[in-house]
């Protein structure tokens, strides 16, 4: 078994890893850091968790110590990079946060669209959960896109992490849905820098707790028909475990612990020249934790759903 160190391991993305890691046959959760919960057994701090491990408060000389195969940086933005320079070349490095996503030196690893230079990988950047599932809705028109596609998003307030913010406090957004940087959002910048083509993202939270709608809108530089343009997300995505289309538009709310993307509400302009596309995915699952566990079986050669629930 490969043990697997967690740092900011009582976050939401955190916590998702640990359940996660509990039905995998290869990797083994070796500590879970977290500065609040240190003493506290996982078991009873994380809701299905059964493990007898402590949370446990770890310095970057104890986790250098520690030499776990694989470390989970599951931190808030900015943090990282003191982390893996205590690391060794060897372990594999995983990074939730977006501190790597702009780094060519990191595999980025969105699996569906990178996995063919996956393996072996040590350093790996893992996808911020919009830019996930605007890249999933653009990735079949790309070639085909006339200016910037806007990307409509809303996602429930735990994408906001456990730090109190306006944009995660139920008062401000009970019955509400909040606009939130709504020019030059950080995943703007990394599916424009992935596509390398210009996007625009409007970001909204809302009051509920998981799950992500992003309606993409599109101008094209020549004419779909409705089929064609089902027929590029099929040619994608078919036989992708974790890729699901319908006709219909797919339910934010069927998207909630559900590991994979949805993909559908397909629809197209009279002449042919606008199209619009909708997915839905949980943020802490192939937005975050779902997509982590991907990457890290593809680094380890393993198969890349061990330990994902599918259908
Ligand atoms: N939430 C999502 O939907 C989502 C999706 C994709 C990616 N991400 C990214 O994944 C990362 C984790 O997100 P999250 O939502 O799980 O965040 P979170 O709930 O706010 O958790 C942050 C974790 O980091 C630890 N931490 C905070 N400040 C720290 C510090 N100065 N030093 C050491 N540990 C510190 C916290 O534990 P202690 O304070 O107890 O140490 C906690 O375990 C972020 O970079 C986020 O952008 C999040």
């Amino acid at each position: 078994m490969k043990q697997v160190g967690i740092i900011g391991a009582r976050g939401f993305v955190g916590a998702e890893l640990i359940r996660a890691l509990q039905g995998h046959s290869e990797f083994e959760l070796g500590y879970a850091s977290s500065r609040a919960l240190a003493g506290q057994l996982l078991r009873r701090a994380v809701p299905g968790s059964s493990s007898s491990l402590q949370f446990e408060r770890l310095t970057h000389e104890d986790i250098a110590e520690r030499d776990a195969d694989i470390v989970v940086l599951a931190l808030p933005n900015g943090l990282a990079a003191d982390y893996e320079a205590v690391l060794p070349d060897s372990t594999v490095v995983i990074d939730l946060s977006a501190d790597y996503r702009f780094d060519d030196t990191w595999y980025y690893g969105l699996p569906e669209l990178t996995r063919a230079s996956a393996a072996g990988q040590r350093r790996i950047s893992n996808p911020g959960c919009y830019a996930t599932a605007m890249q999933l809705a653009l990735h079949p028109i790309k070639d085909a896109l006339d200016g910037a596609p806007a990307c409509f998003g809303l996602s429930g307030y735990s994408g906001a992490g456990t730090k109190k913010t306006r944009y995660n406090n139920s008062s401000t957004l009970d019955k509400n849905v909040i606009p939130y940087k709504t020019i030059g959002h950080i995943h703007e910048r990394e599916v424009s820098r992935q596509l390398s083509k210009p996007i625009h993202f409007t970001p909204h939270v809302t009051s509920f707790f998981r799950g992500i709608l992003m309606t993409v809108n599109a101008r094209l530089t020549s004419p779909l028909t409705l089929d064609e343009l089902q027929t590029r997300y099929t040619d994608a995505y078919s036989g992708e475990a974790l890729i699901e289309m319908t006709e219909d538009v797919p339910m934010v709310n069927t998207a909630v612990g559900n590991s994979g993307a949805t993909l559908g509400g397909f629809a197209v302009s009279d002449d042919g020249l606008r199209c619009v596309v909708h997915c839905t995915l949980d943020n802490l699952l192939k937005g975050a934790a779902t997509q982590a566990l991907q990457n890290l079986n593809l680094a380890c050669g393993l198969n890349e759903h061990e330990g994902i629930r599918l259908g």
